[in-house]
């Protein structure tokens, strides 16, 4: 095993890390190699080149004012897909959350002001609203990865699973890539140990089916799963209105959408790319594309994105078989040099590959936009300060009418 992972460390111009490896005694070597050995370096051979895009073309959405004409009608088609137990939610909580510089798994975070509300607890307490209106538990998968599947397994036991019922939770951990510094050399995270990250949002059913998961899901007649990001602290899970508007549009996939604020808002929009349902970024999107309005008035490319999507499980089967699109971020990423010093950088340094979750609707046959209200439904936590703050996510749960 040795002389092959020397001689491809070699081809991949990473002879670096061939000659630490050489520095350490048997046992740690060993150890170092069964990790070299399970890693997938294919990320050090794609070339970062600009993914070619098709023919763009705007996508209406069911608004708020339909949902609302239909709302009863929806909920009730939702309630029973709910009922008959085919509705599984997929909490996505394997991030690093560098941005918020928060040491423990992000929905460990205490959003609470005079009292302890951790973002976990928000987010289940909004579960919970919906499995007592249904009168039926939504079983719900967590994504962990490697550095936080401990931590939030604790959390969740420490604190009784927040109300929900223990035996309808499962974990699991998704997949790790490495991360390369500006140079596009692998990095080491600590003594025998390379520098990994988790492989991004967009691995969530890959490692789902890898870590048996999906054969739960299977063995239960689970026939839709509700994606969904941690740190939507407003974010409504299982929400049987969304639920019942996708399945009474016959579709196979459905997106939770807000209307842009500005042309210029910085949000993934979801549109169609040749025909299929697809979420063109800002920066690729066109000047004319940005500003184009519709004879209402309203912008063409309207409705962003706020990773919450609804997949029919049958479809998903599929994207097993493609590889999602890889997209380097480059982020803060702790290491240690070849000499044994540990840095801990204040500015991102680093290279992490990831899928994104966003990928997987562009292999779907079609996509219902559905509407939401922002100001109830979208309080992201990403950064320390600012724009999708702590603070900001404070203000709008206070509109929301909870306590902190
Ligand atoms: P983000 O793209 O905001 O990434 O994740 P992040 O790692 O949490 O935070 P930053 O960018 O380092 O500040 C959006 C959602 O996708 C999940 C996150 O936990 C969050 O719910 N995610 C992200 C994963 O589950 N796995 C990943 O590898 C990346």
């Amino acid at each position: 095993m040795k002389e092959s992972i020397l001689k491809k460390l070699k081809l991949l111009k990473q002879e670096h890390i061939s000659t630490y490896l050489q520095t350490l005694p048997e046992h740690e070597q060993q150890a170092m190699l069964s990790q070299l050995a399970d890693m997938d370096f294919s990320v050090l051979e794609a070339a970062e080149s600009a993914e070619q895009r098709g023919k763009f073309a705007p996508l209406r959405a069911v608004t708020l004012d339909e949902t609302e004409k239909n709302r009863d009608y929806y909920t009730e088609i939702g309630l029973q897909a709910i009922r008959g137990g085919k509705v599984g939610a997929v909490l996505l909580a394997g991030g690093q959350g560098t941005r918020l510089g928060f040491e423990h798994p992000k929905g460990m975070f205490n959003i609470g002001v005079n009292r302890e509300l951790f973002i976990f607890e928000c987010l289940i307490r909004n579960l919970l609203m919906v499995t007592e209106q249904a009168g039926a538990w939504v079983p719900l998968f967590v994504m962990t990865s490697e550095g936080n599947c401990g931590e939030t397994q604790e959390f969740f036991a420490k604190h009784g699973y927040f109300g929900y019922r223990a035996g309808m939770v499962h974990f699991f951990v998704q997949e790790q890539l490495p991360t390369v510094d500006r140079e596009g050399k692998l990095m080491l995270a600590e003594r025998g140990r390379l520098s990994a990250a988790p492989n991004g949002n967009g691995g969530w059913y890959a490692s789902m089916a890898k870590t048996g998961m999906l054969e739960s899901v299977r063995q239960a007649g689970i026939e839709w799963l509700n994606v969904f990001a941690v740190d939507n602290v407003l974010q409504r899970i299982a929400d049987p209105c969304f639920i019942g508007a996708v399945i009474a549009s016959g579709k196979v996939s459905g997106a939770k959408v807000v209307a842009k604020a500005a042309p210029e808002e910085k949000v993934g929009v979801l549109c169609l790319e040749d025909g299929r349902p697809s979420i063109v970024e800002y920066y690729e999107m066109t000047e004319e594309m940005r500003s184009s309005r519709e004879p209402d008035g309203t912008l063409s490319y309207r409705y962003g994105v706020i990773l919450n999507y609804l997949f029919r499980v049958e479809s998903l089967d599929r994207t097993l078989s493609v590889r999602l699109p890889l997209h380097r971020a480059f982020k803060i990423v702790p290491y240690m040099t070849e000499t044994g010093e540990t840095v801990i950088p204040e500015e991102p340094n680093a290279y992490k590959f990831e899928t994104l979750a966003l990928d997987m609707v562009k292999l779907q046959d079609d996509c219902l936009a559905y509407e939401v209200d922002r100001s109830r439904e979208f309080a992201p936590v990403k950064n320390k300060t600012g724009v999708d703050s702590v603070d900001t996510a404070r203000e709008l749960l206070r509109r929301s009418g909870i306590e902190l």
